[in-house]
């Protein structure tokens, strides 16, 4: 098997860029792929906003950064900068017809040996791979946010993906400084099976007048040592996005214990998203 050092990721979203950023930093050359030049900007500004961060707490030399920022091209044009991809990762939103999309052009236009990866936290492996001529070589690479700081990938496998393929990107996430966990292609897979519930609960507490945001979120951080409150980490994923993820879960699973509670789907049509609309359970500053 090819050696992997080009990469592709398609979306320099909050997902997109600091999987760029973690390429770039250990050494990968990366083409970060994007619709418009102004959010291609945006994601490399993000990029050095978050190296220069490790910089300053002198976890990179200003010599590492540079680097880091000469390994990475910009692209507007998907067919191009997957031409010569080893791996292309895609980190789009959470649309399954947007990504089926994607996927049909990506494998047109890589060459054959190309891995193709999908950042997804919850669409189904398999169903994505099925889009493709070669399913044997598609996997799930699922990071968590903030990227260049959480030590997870969980790495999952469509139902015909190849052995060697996941072997190949276990051993890539550890190059990456990452911890890689692997699971099979199920609904939410491991990660949000298990966070988005206690998120939906959390929520419910809030909707039933069990307790206010804040006192729920303390209960989680001071009682069980989470860096975050439940509260605090919807907002901080996306609100719609935590909504998709239990809708994926309820409706791949058909159990109501995974039902969205009626405040998420509320706030939702309300526009309140969380960090990036500027309001949630709580308020930011956009
Ligand atoms: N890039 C680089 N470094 C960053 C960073 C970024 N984007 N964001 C934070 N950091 C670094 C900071 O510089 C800091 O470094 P030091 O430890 O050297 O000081 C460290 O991370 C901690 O940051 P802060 O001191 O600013 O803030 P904090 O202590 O409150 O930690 C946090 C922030 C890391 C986000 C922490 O609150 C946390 O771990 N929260 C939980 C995050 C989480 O659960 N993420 C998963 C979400 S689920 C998901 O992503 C997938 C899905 O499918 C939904």
């Amino acid at each position: 098997m090819k050696d992997i050092r080009n990469v592709a990721v398609i979306g320099g979203g909050t997902m997109g860029n600091g999987i760029v950023h973690v390429f770039a930093q250990n050494n990968f050359n990366v083409t970060l792929v994007e619709t418009k030049k102004e959010l291609a900007n945006r994601a490399i500004e993000t990029i050095e906003r978050n190296l220069d961060r490790m910089v300053t707490k002198e976890k990179i030399s200003v010599s590492d950064k540079e680097d880091a920022l000469k390994r990475i091209q910009t692209s507007l044009k998907l067919d191009e900068a997957v031409s010569d991809a080893d791996l292309v990762v895609e980190a789009v939103p959470e649309i399954f017809e947007l990504k089926r999309k994607i996927f049909e052009e990506i494998d047109k236009s890589a060459p054959e040996h190309t891995i193709l990866a999908t950042n997804t936290s919850s669409i189904s492996i398999t169903k994505l791979a099925a889009v493709t001529g070669r399913p044997e070589k598609f996997i799930g690479m699922h990071f968590f946010n903030p990227v260049p700081v959480m030590k997870l990938v969980e790495i999952i496998r469509g139902l015909e993906t190849d052995q060697n393929i996941a072997e190949t990107i276990q051993k890539l996430s550890e190059k990456l400084g990452k911890v890689p966990v692997t699971a099979n292609d199920s609904p939410g897979f491991v990660s949000n099976r298990v966070l988005m519930p206690m998120i939906n609960e959390a929520i419910f507490c809030v909707y039933e007048g069990v307790a206010t945001p804040e006192a729920v979120d303390d209960v989680m951080k001071l009682g069980m040592a989470h860096p975050m409150g439940p509260l605090r980490l919807a907002d901080f994923i996306g609100l719609d996005v935590c909504l998709d993820i239990l809708n994926v879960l309820y409706e791949g699973f058909k159990d109501p214990k995974y039902r969205p509670s009626p405040l998420l789907v509320k706030m939702v049509d309300a526009g309140k998203l969380g960090d990036k609309s500027g309001e949630g359970f709580f308020k930011y500053d956009k």
